[in-house]
């Protein structure tokens, strides 16, 4: 497969019925979940990309089975700190900060020395968020600046603890959740709201979990060493990567597009709020819950020109992973100006995506202003690109590449996007479905 992506014509008008890729969040929690239950747990529809398989590559290192099946795979746990590792086990979480960050939460208690080390971008990344509440719970855990390679090795003394998770992260409030399963007693964390998958799956698999809403954040409680049971789940689609085809749908001409069974959780939407705030029209239909988990078919189309937005910071968590694809929709297709608050978590994913972002937008002759991690957006619409852009040095972020396809193919000009393979992390079928669609693509 060539390196990079060549692209130099816009795609033509569709109207089609597309399938995207399970929900990444899901698939890593759910295989990492089975791992600790007791028995054969069966998952259908896991993401088949680098930071799933990353994942199930680190628990059958930590000495968990698993097997693929048709369309599920099966994992065969222990238990409870049921890992059964060499000593000096050295994991690599790959590209993956919520696998990264997770695995370290249910090492806390096990015996042997485990090493966690990652790819270039993953080890640019602070890991102090999780490993200051771990070392809460009692963890021994050992870096240099807080950054990976991370040691590890587990205490038989670990304790539940009181925690304020003030940043609005899933990653960080799963760790604690998941660290929890392993602490004697009550473990309480005060979480400012974001993803809340951890949460209802502990409610699914009836691991004691008590969550009291605030206005901003969650009060949660986890009771701890409660053996739960293996189980069955079939992950839908990923809300993050069906954004992609939100945006496309809605910045091509004449066009259409449905998408099926996506999981619609309240705390991932905020791209759909935001885009129905700017007046675009996305319907959803065929609405279901699944497991306390809600999905649905959505429907969007072309869009006439929208409104700037005053974003909400509210939102940010819920639309954190679609961040980009709503700056390059106030860029190109609003009139007047979008204001963005409270952006710094922006620079802390697989690259510094404020900073690319920005960079981007003024590459394509969008004005960006920005004030630490606030940024205004003065909307350009009806952009008809006709020069030459190369998108290159952006530590081989998927998101960036992708959002830069989209905009290759709607805005016209000639392009080459680099590092072409960072979609196998999340979303390998990224480029078929656009060539499906009709896209030209090299
Ligand atoms: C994720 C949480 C988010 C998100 C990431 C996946 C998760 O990170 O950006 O892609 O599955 O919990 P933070 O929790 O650090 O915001």
């Amino acid at each position: 497969m060539p390196k990079h992506t060549y692209i130099d014509k816009k795609i033509p008008p569709f109207n089609k019925i597309i399938q995207v890729s399970s929900d990444k969040s899901l698939s890593i929690r759910t295989i990492l979940l089975a791992s600790q239950a007791v028995g054969t747990s069966k998952i259908s529809n896991l993401l088949e990309s680098e930071d799933v398989s990353n994942t199930l590559k680190a628990i059958k290192k930590l000495g968990i089975n698993y097997k693929k099946k048709n369309n599920h795979y099966e994992i065969y746990g222990f238990g409870l700190n049921g890992f059964k590792p060499k000593n000096n086990t050295i994991i690599n979480a790959g590209n993956s900060g919520t696998l990264g960050r997770l695995i370290l939460s249910l090492l806390i208690k096990t015996e042997k020395k485990i090493k966690l080390i990652g790819d270039k971008s993953l080890s640019k990344r602070d890991f102090s968020r999780v490993t200051v509440p771990l070392k809460l719970f009692g963890a021994n855990i050992k870096s240099k600046k807080n950054l990976l390679p991370i040691n590890i090795q587990g205490t038989e003394f670990v304790r539940p603890i009181n925690y304020l998770e003030n940043i609005g992260s899933a990653q960080i409030k799963t760790a604690c959740c998941f660290a929890a399963l392993n602490a004697p007693g009550k473990t309480f964390i005060r979480a400012r709201k974001s993803r809340n998958h951890t949460e209802l799956l502990f409610k699914y698999l009836k691991i004691p979990i008590k969550v009291k809403s605030k206005k901003q954040f969650d009060l949660i409680e986890v009771d701890g060493l409660q053996q739960y049971k293996a189980f069955n789940y079939s992950i839908p689609g990923d809300i993050s990567s069906s954004a992609f085809f939100i945006v496309l749908t809605l910045l091509s001409k004449n066009s259409k597009i449905t998408i099926k069974n996506v999981n619609i959780n309240e705390s991932r939407i905020g791209v759909i709020k935001i885009l129905r705030m700017m007046n675009c029209k996305i319907n959803l239909k065929n609405i279901k819950i699944y497991k306390g988990e809600k999905t649905a078919d959505i429907f969007v189309k072309s869009s006439k020109i929208l409104k700037p937005i005053n974003c909400p910071s509210s939102l940010n968590s819920s639309v954190i992973d679609e961040f980009i694809l709503i700056f390059l929709v106030a860029g190109v297709k609003t009139k007047g100006v979008s204001i963005f608050k409270k952006l710094s978590e922006l620079n802390k994913k697989e690259s510094p995506r404020l900073n690319i972002a920005i960079k981007f937008l003024k590459m394509i002759g969008v004005k960006v202003k920005r004030n630490k991690n606030d940024i205004k957006i003065y909307g350009k619409p009806n952009l008809n690109l006709k020069k030459k852009y190369h998108v290159k040095n952006f530590l081989k972020d998927h998101r960036i590449f992708m959002m830069s396809c989209i905009a290759a193919l709607t805005l016209g000009g000639s392009w080459q996007i680099n590092d072409r393979d960072s979609i196998n992390t999340s979303f390998p079928k990224f480029l078929n479905i656009l060539k499906k669609l009709g896209a030209k693509i090299n």
